[in-house]
């Protein structure tokens, strides 16, 4: 069967609003949006994927949410019964967010058939969100039912180019976790707060043009990420999604005490006079220490860095 070329044209003038400057959908015509977020539990990507999924249906799009851990319907309504209801709403395009409930691959497995036949079939606007990405992709080759949605969503990732179906998974790590294949052509990026340094090294090659330290990521509150989209990196706060927000209290955003970059580090020192700085005498921090409980480590460090800025004042 012959096919014309597909026109993204629900992409042009359409717009993302992450909570940095509007991402224009344009930029994406020729690619669709293959977006992940990572970080782990609870700092907001399922939050992120369902902003989306609320702008893109303000647009064009239906939204299908994959959702593993069943908390979903109580913002965006009754999961569909079975892959044919599924089917009959891709259709006929009057629910805008369609939920699916989907708590292991051989669940998932149907629903993602249908969403790629109709894909294939109407080539009109689709986006799907895959909650929980790790539980239906994964690295390894498989031959069981992993495998196979594994497979399903590569097919996604791969064809969805050409038949409008945007895609948006959540992962907790950036290794072993989904499928490699996902993380070479994303094209949208949310990393979320790390507090394991060992994930460093798998984040560090997208950090490495930016300057951006781990500290930085580990600094993030819940709903901040660092997008990573065509247009660079930028750090963002997510606005809650319209339907989370009647049912979740927004999370507070967690003001660090203690400068955990070295740009903070030196700005916070610059503000104190030397005179202060010299006032800080053995006993002083002696006794400080003691009332803040530090460790004997910590305050060896402490004294160290407030020789070296005494020094550096001299
Ligand atoms: N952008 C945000 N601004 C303020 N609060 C937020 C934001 N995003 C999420 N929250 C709060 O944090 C809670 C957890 O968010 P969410 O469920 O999106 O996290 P998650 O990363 O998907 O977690 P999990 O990995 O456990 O699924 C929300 O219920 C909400 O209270
Ligand atoms: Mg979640």
């Amino acid at each position: 069967m012959k096919r014309s070329v597909i026109q993204r044209t629900e992409m042009l003038g359409a717009k993302l609003n992450l909570g940095g400057p509007p991402i224009e959908l344009d930029e994406y015509m020729t690619t669709g949006l293959l977006a992940i977020a990572v970080g782990p539990r609870g700092k907001g990507k399922t939050n992120a994927g369902l902003v989306m999924a609320e702008q893109l249906s303000e647009q064009g799009w239906i939204s299908v949410l994959i959702d593993p851990e069943e908390e979903l319907e109580s913002m965006y309504g009754e999961a569909v019964k079975d892959a044919q209801e599924l089917a009959k709403h891709l259709k006929d395009r009057k629910k805008p967010i369609v939920v699916v409930t989907a708590r292991d691959v051989y669940e998932f497995l149907p629903y993602g058939n249908a969403i790629l036949d109709a894909a294939d079939k109407y080539r009109k606007p689709i986006f799907l969100m895959v909650d929980e990405g790790q539980l239906f992709s994964q690295n390894k080759r498989r031959k069981d039912g992993v495998g196979e949605a594994s497979d399903l969503i590569n097919d996604f990732a791969d064809r969805g180019r050409k038949r409008a179906l945007d895609l948006f998974l959540t992962a907790h790590r950036y290794t072993g976790s989904i499928h490699r294949g996902i993380f070479n052509n994303k094209n949208l990026t949310l990393v979320g707060c790390q507090e394991d340094p060992t994930v460093w090294s798998s984040l560090a090659p997208q950090f490495r043009q930016s300057k951006i330290t781990y500290n930085d990521l580990n600094a993030l509150s819940t709903g901040e990420f660092f997008c990573i989209s065509s247009r660079g990196m930028e750090k963002i706060k997510m606005p809650m999604a319209k339907a989370l927000k009647k049912v979740a209290p927004a999370a507070k955003t967690v003001k660090r005490t203690l400068p955990s970059t070295f740009r903070q580090w030196s700005h916070a020192m610059r503000t104190i006079p030397t005179e202060r700085l010299q006032a800080l005498t053995d006993p002083v921090t002696n006794l400080l220490g003691a009332v803040a409980g530090l460790t004997a480590q910590q305050m060896l460090s402490g004294s160290r860095a407030l020789q070296d800025e005494l020094e550096s004042r001299a």
